[in-house]
């Protein structure tokens, strides 16, 4: 007898931080997969990150206990990754890359993202999620943004992310 092989896909961002839209991808892809590995970028090229990549796996793992949080976490793994994504899939055993899609502006950089990574690996496929209508707006950089002059984030990531990015601007909760 052999078997069934499980299906994995990874989850790649920088996630700085988890937002509930991100949660929403991951619920959408533990439909469809039997195993979601959350892989956080370690060297973006992207400024002045407001987590390390520890934090950041640290807080997304904090998330799941979240009970709020409805994900399986025994379907899930998150880790820190380097390099190119396609070999980090192909090490992982991977059969798709997710990527969630909120809006037509998501388009035209994440075409060229999955084009070039089907040049690099033709086994990976990209799969495009739709978050949910809610989270259309939502995005890591506008909660920093929010969050860094004092807005209510609250509806808009986990509590535990909530609470750490308020700490990061020195505005803990009370
Ligand atoms: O959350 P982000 O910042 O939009 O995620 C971008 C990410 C991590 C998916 C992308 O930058 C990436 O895959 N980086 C790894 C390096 C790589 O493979 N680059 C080539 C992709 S065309």
């Amino acid at each position: 007898m052999t078997c069934p092989e499980r299906k994995i896909a990874i989850y790649p961002g920088s996630f700085d931080p988890l937002t509930n839209g991100h949660l929403d991808v991951i619920r959408r892809a533990q439909e469809i997969f039997d195993h979601v590995i959350v892989g956080v970028l370690y060297n973006s090229s992207k400024r002045q990150p407001l987590f390390s990549p520890e934090e950041r796996v640290c807080l997304i793992g904090e998330s799941f206990t979240d009970p709020l949080v409805e994900v399986d976490s025994s379907r899930i793994e998150v880790e820190t990754f380097d390099g190119l994504l396609v070999e980090y899939a192909r090490r992982k055993k991977a059969v798709a890359i997710i990527r969630g899609m909120r809006a037509l502006s998501d388009f035209e950089s994440e075409f060229q993202m999955a084009l070039m990574n089907r040049k690099l690996n033709r086994e990976v496929q990209s799969v495009f999620l739709m978050t949910g209508s809610r989270w259309i707006f939502t995005s890591s950089s506008i909660i920093k943004e929010v969050a860094r002059y004092g807005g209510d984030i609250s509806d808009m990531v986990p509590g535990v992310v909530e609470r750490n990015v308020k700490e990061k601007f020195g505005n803990p909760m009370a």
